[in-house]
């Protein structure tokens, strides 16, 4: 799980695809639940990984935190979002750290969003399901940005054995 992770994160196709630069692909759009913030439950703010001028504040829905917590697979109808955050920098453009060690978030800049329906696999190759979870990206208004999702799969993919999710342990938590 580690060894996948680094060996992800250092891809620099994939880091560059992450930071949204890629052109539209897919035409494809999932449904913004625009009352997430009423209605999904918020598991964890976090630092990125990958990106170290970024926090990514993360939401569940009920369908998908109840199995999560159950130990079981996350089934139709889980959605997960990640509110992407800028970090505060300082005047020389290095990212400040608060007391607690953390980044602090100043403003959001863009949404990714999963959500599962096992028959999406269908539409993808072998090497491109990632187990009926569809990839997107929105502004923080809601907009679909139609952004290239290849990416996306890619750097989930190899995470089966946490379908699919980098934070499940946070999903599955008990918050
Ligand atoms: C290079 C690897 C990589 C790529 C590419 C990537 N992700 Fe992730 N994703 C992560 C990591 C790592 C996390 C955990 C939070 C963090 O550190 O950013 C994450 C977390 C998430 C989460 C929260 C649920 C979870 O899996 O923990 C969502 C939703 C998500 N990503 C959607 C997307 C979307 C949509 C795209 C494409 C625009 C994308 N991701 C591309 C690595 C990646």
């Amino acid at each position: 799980m580690k060894k996948i992770a680094l060996a992800a994160l250092a891809a620099p196709a994939a880091l560059a695809a992450y930071a949204f630069g890629a052109a539209a692909l897919e035409d494809r759009a999932l449904t913004f639940p625009s009352d997430y913030k009423t209605t999904f439950t918020s598991y964890l703010v976090a630092d990125r990984m990958g990106q170290e001028d970024q926090i990514m504040i993360m939401w569940a829905n009920d369908t998908a935190r109840k199995a999560a917590r159950a130990g079981e697979a996350m089934p139709d109808g889980s959605i997960l979002i990640g509110e992407i955050w800028k970090a505060k920098k300082d005047s020389s453009g290095e990212v400040i750290e608060s007391q607690i060690g953390r980044r602090i978030p100043t403003e959001m800049a863009a949404i990714v969003l999963m959500e599962r329906k096992a028959s999406w696999a269908d539409q993808y190759p072998d090497d491109m399901k990632v187990g009926g979870w569809e990839f997107e990206v929105f502004s923080p208004a809601g907009e679909n940005l139609n952004k290239d999702t290849t990416a996306c799969r890619e750097c989930h993919q190899p995470l089966d054995a946490t379908d699919y999710t980098w934070s499940h342990d946070h999903i599955a938590g008990g918050n």
